[in-house]
């Protein structure tokens, strides 16, 4: 146990070891991007070093546990928001326990993980600031058990034979152990993985298991996060074509309650409801009253009892859940912190498979990490907006200044104000966009000295031009790209963006938000600091559950509050 922590630390290690002797001989690198050829070969330069190692530190580790008497110590990362990553010389300090439970992310993650075929599940909490926000007690434990249920219902187990061979009645039945819920894909990468982490949340508060219909360029990107099982929908699944049902499907929810062809009576029994029912929660649910019913309370009572739901949203529904007083109860004390749902949720789930764990260290280590501080900088243009390229431009800057987010630059020439270079430490900005332009303009700002004479450089991973729906290593990058900007130490995203949502998420951290207008080229204020970290839900329902009918008032609720970035959007509060 104690030997299989430490050698999923260690590759860690050597990367200091390495980038220390790197950075001796470095001159700070200017372009960037997934594709440029190392100047260095990493393997190369550890692989001597790491049987060095990992016999050193076999004997360390002998010596350490022989001691029980060394306390641990206090956690390396208690940095200030200024002070950077993590901070090498602390970890040295950790002892192997506490160490494995960072790793774990205070236990949110299993142990019985396999840790070689997911590199990410083990280091990515060397590279993110450590959550401020601990998972309850009760929601690891709810994972614990849901993780148990996986095992037993994953597929081609028997109970999951028996639960497939009941589709074929045409019923559902209260006979079966398992019963299931089928995320299916839709839209980009970060709506996808906002819907993912509300599907799971359901599939935790029904006691259903979740399986994924896996789009093809959705293959590999993340690693099976529940153990000894997948969550993968075998092809041979006897429903085809899970993707074509739509608003208009005959097997909606809606359209089984508007034609009354199934009820809410709570005397309704299983074998007069179907085996199988499609939850359509695509934005355009919004126009039909009776698939909003979905957040109504007494349509659960029916959905409870039918054994296959297949769900397909575009919208982070999550905060929905929490409207329904069916699943009051479980949510309060799973989160006690109604801020932090998606932050655990998406660091429980999605963990980067390999090759997009690799493209990410591979950038990070050769550009990113030698900074003190990093600011990463989503921008998402879409085609409603009204602003032009300089114009958006200039909205970052605005923020950027105005907030001392980036330092002003100097009017004259290079050679006048050098401060103390190593007091402000350096800074990387990392500018994550579709398009090379704003990366460009970023670099010949920062072409002149800044006020203070601190040092900064701009990095642009990729810049693919166009976002592409259906293309495995389009999303590969993508992800690449929310795992770097999640290692950033201050964020500013762009409003409307899902992928903005993930990344500072993932992050832990609160970021500035770029705002948009829909109608002018200005926007005032250029930015505004989001107060809680939960994703936005764009299109919550407006529907009366006593009456039925489309409510005209907006949502309200004592968790509930207007979204920043999004006039007619919801999130979480505390
Ligand atoms: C490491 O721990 C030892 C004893 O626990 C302490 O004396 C030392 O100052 C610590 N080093 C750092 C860098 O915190
Ligand atoms: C379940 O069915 C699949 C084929 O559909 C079969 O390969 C598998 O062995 C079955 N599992 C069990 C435990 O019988
Ligand atoms: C189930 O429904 C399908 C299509 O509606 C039909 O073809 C099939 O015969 C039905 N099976 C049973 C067992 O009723
Ligand atoms: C910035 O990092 C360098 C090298 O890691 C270090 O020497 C310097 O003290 C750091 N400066 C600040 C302000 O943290
Ligand atoms: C997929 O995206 C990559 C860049 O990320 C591009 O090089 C490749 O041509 C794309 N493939 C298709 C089929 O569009």
């Amino acid at each position: 146990m104690i030997t299989v922590t430490l050698l999923s630390f260690l590759p860690y290690k050597l990367n200091l070891i390495c980038n220390f002797i790197k950075g001796k001989q470095r001159e700070p690198i200017e372009e960037g991007g997934f594709e440029m050829k190392k100047r260095w070969s990493f393997m190369a330069m550890i692989r001597p070093l790491f049987v060095v190692l990992l016999v050193t530190a076999m004997a360390c580790l002998v010596l350490l546990s022989s001691n029980p008497q060394s306390a641990p110590p206090a956690r390396a990362s208690s940095q200030t928001e200024t002070d950077g990553y993590y901070k090498h010389d602390g970890v040295s300090n950790q002892s192997t326990t506490s160490r494995s439970e960072d790793m774990l992310l205070g236990s949110l993650l299993s142990p019985d993980l396999d840790e070689h075929s997911c590199m990410s599940r083990y280091q990515s909490g060397l590279y993110r600031k450590t959550s401020p926000h601990n998972p309850s007690t009760y929601l690891v434990s709810k994972l614990r058990n849901y993780e148990a249920l996986h095992k037993r219902c994953g597929p081609n187990t028997l109970l999951y034979n028996k639960s497939v061979e009941q589709l074929r009645t045409n019923h559902s039945t209260d006979q079966l152990e398992c019963n299931y819920v089928i995320w299916t894909p839709l839209g980009g990468l970060g709506n996808r993985m906002l819907t993912l982490a509300s599907t799971f949340l359901y599939a935790l508060l029904t006691g259903r298991v979740l399986l994924v219909d896996h789009a093809t360029d959705f293959v590999d990107l993340f690693c099976e996060p529940f153990p000894g099982s997948s969550w993968v929908l075998p092809s041979n699944f006897p429903i085809e074509s899970l993707n074509s049902f739509d608003v208009d499907s005959k097997m909606s929810y809606g359209y089984l309650m508007k034609h009354n062809l199934i009820s809410e009576d709570p005397k309704t029994w299983s074998e007069m409801l179907p085996s199988f029912v499609y939850v359509h929660l695509e934005s355009t649910y919004i126009w039909d009253m009776y698939h909003q019913l979905f957040f109504c309370d007494d349509s659960h009572f029916v959905l409870s009892k039918i054994n296959w739901l297949l769900l397909k949203s575009d919208n982070y529904f999550l905060p929905g859940l929490f409207m329904l007083s069916t699943f009051e109860n479980e949510l309060s004390r799973m989160f006690p912190s109604r801020e932090t749902v998606f932050h655990h949720l998406s660091r429980y789930l999605f963990q980067p498979g390999n090759s997009v764990w690799e493209l990410a260290m591979k950038y990070y280590h050769s550009y990113v990490a030698m900074a003190n501080q990093t600011v990463g900088i989503q921008i998402r243009d879409f085609p409603w907006s009204l602003m032009s390229k300089e114009d958006r431009f200039n909205q970052i800057m605005d923020c950027t200044l105005k907030e001392n987010i980036l330092p002003h630059v100097t009017q004259h020439s290079r050679k006048t104000t050098y401060l103390n270079t190593d007091e402000m430490g350096s800074k990387a900005i990392l500018v994550i966009s579709l398009y090379k332009d704003y990366y460009d303009r970023m670099k010949s700002y920062y072409a002149r000295s800044t006020h203070v004479g601190q040092h900064v450089n701009v990095y642009q991973p990729s810049h693919e031009e166009a976002q592409q729906l259906k293309n495995q290593s389009h999303n590969e990058k993508a992800l690449a790209e929310i795992v770097l900007l999640s290692f950033s130490d201050v964020l500013v995203t762009s409003a409307w963006s899902t992928f903005g949502y993930v990344s500072y998420n993932f992050a832990g951290v609160k970021p500035w938000i770029l705002l948009s207008s829909k109608v002018s080229k200005e926007v005032h204020p250029p930015c505004r600091r989001v107060t809680t970290m939960d994703p936005c839900f764009h299109t919550p329902p407006s529907i009366n559950c006593k009456t039925k009918r489309r409510s005209k008032t907006k949502l309200t609720g004592a968790h509930i509050k207007q979204c920043e970035d999004v006039e007619e959007g919801i999130k979480l509060v505390d």
